[in-house]
């Protein structure tokens, strides 16, 4: 159900933040002493190259963010610029990514960092990366090295993005490493800086293909433990627990975090008869908003609301949630009922403080970029930027903290189809 020019006016509570979300690799260009641009030169795909340039076009982006009312924009530092090689400190990217920092508080904008965004030095992946317990110090390193000198700017703060999803069989220690590196990250930024701390959860609504088969819901419950509830797991109670582990409690885990820093886009279908448990999405909700195949091709507001129910302990700010569409109508229907899922979370009692739309501008998106998720398109061999009507959409819905059928209509006029 689609008919968004039916829902109702909704407004969010007072204070609530509004802004967008990017990361360094996807936007920057040039992330030339990273472990994903070595393994982009060799691949079939798509290379990330000079992405949306941000790293030179930077002063004008901001402007933009400003110009588009945002209030909050969460962005990453790229480790592999700060510390090209083992031990070697960049003061030139520091001072970049100061100075970047310094115009968006002149702008007023809150800042949410992230430190670890998929992204990091070549020579650490060289070593192991977060295989080894051991290697959990050089990033302990890069930490302590460059938090007390950004604190300043920063209003939140992510130690890593997404390092749940994975659950393939042998994951475990690795994970209990993620966990412990989140921790480590979580006491060394509290040494510098009262701002609240978190990790960026992508929180997928796990569905099963067959609802009335044991062992659809089975998998179901075993995917959602393994990449959902062994985090919060862990974050409330200091227990680690993962298939195949032996569990282990520690006292550093324990609370190391502030608020849920929720990822929302789609639910999955789990079906318990394929190896990798990937089922087939209901023909009827299968919408194919870009012309490649890509895998969020479906809107699932609804559980939105199911999820932030289990995460009514701690505030929750929504850190990305956003469509890749070609016709930015489907993207004024996406945030439209998205921000209706939101508020009614809101109304049951789930302390949301923030949204940030994923993304600022069409970006490289992991190997293309033919996925646009930008309120702002950006042409790949000149890098102008382009607002689309959702971007003045969205200004208007920060404007008024909230949605009502006027702001819709406005930008608006029909619902899309792919239908032709
Ligand atoms: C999230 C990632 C982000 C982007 C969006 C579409 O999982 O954190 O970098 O790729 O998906």
């Amino acid at each position: 159900m689609y008919d968004v020019f039916a829902l109702p006016t909704f407004r969010f509570p007072e204070g609530f933040v509004w802004g967008s979300s990017t990361a360094g690799h996807q936007i920057e260009g040039d992330n030339i002493h990273s472990q994903v641009w070595k393994k982009e030169q060799d691949a079939p795909y798509a290379k990330s190259g000079k992405a949306c340039n941000h790293w030179e076009l930077y002063r004008q982006d901001v402007e933009l963010l400003a110009e588009l009312g945002h209030q909050a924009y969460r962005m990453s530092i790229e480790w592999s610029r700060i510390e090209p090689q083992e031990g070697h400190w960049d003061e030139a990217a520091l001072a970049h990514y100061i100075d970047e920092l310094e115009r968006l508080r002149g702008k007023g904008i809150q800042v949410f960092v992230t430190l670890h965004h998929f992204t990091h030095p070549q020579w650490f992946e060289e070593k192991g990366a977060f295989d080894p317990y051991d290697n959990l110090k050089y990033f302990e390193r890069f930490v302590s090295y460059l938090v007390p000198k950004v604190a300043p700017y920063v209003a939140n703060w992510h130690v890593f993005n997404e390092f749940n999803l994975k659950m393939d069989p042998g994951v475990g220690r690795w994970k209990f490493n993620m966990i412990r590196a989140h921790a480590l990250g979580y006491h060394v930024i509290r040494q510098h800086s009262k701002a609240p701390i978190s990790t960026a959860h992508a929180f997928v609504d796990w569905f099963p293909r067959r609802r009335h088969d044991k062992l659809d819901n089975a998998a179901r419950d075993y995917i959602d433990w393994c990449t959902n509830d062994f985090f919060f797991h862990a974050m409330r109670t200091g227990e680690l627990t993962y298939p195949h582990m032996d569990a282990e409690y520690d006292a550093d885990v324990k609370g190391a975090i502030d608020y849920w820093a929720v990822n929302t886009y789609v639910r999955h279908m789990v079906d318990a008869r394929h190896a990798k448990f990937r089922g087939k999405r209901f023909a009827h909700k299968h919408l194919p908003m870009i012309k490649e195949p890509f895998y969020l091709e479906e809107m699932f507001p609804e559980g939105l609301i199911a999820n932030l129910e289990r995460l009514t302990d701690k505030p929750v700010y929504i850190t990305e949630n956003g469509c890749a569409c070609d016709d930015d109508r489907w993207r004024i229907v996406w945030i439209a009922l998205h921000l209706s899922a939101l508020s009614e979370a809101i109304e049951r009692g789930v302390d949301v403080r923030g949204y940030l739309y994923w993304s600022t501008m069409d970006n490289y998106e992991w190997g293309t970029f033919a996925a646009r998720f930008g309120l702002v398109h950006v042409d790949f061999e000149t890098f102008e930027r382009t607002l689309k009507p959702s971007a003045l959409l969205y200004r208007d819905i920060i404007r008024a903290n909230g949605l009502n059928p006027e702001i819709t209509r406005k930008y608006l006029k029909e619902l899309p189809t792919l239908g032709g």
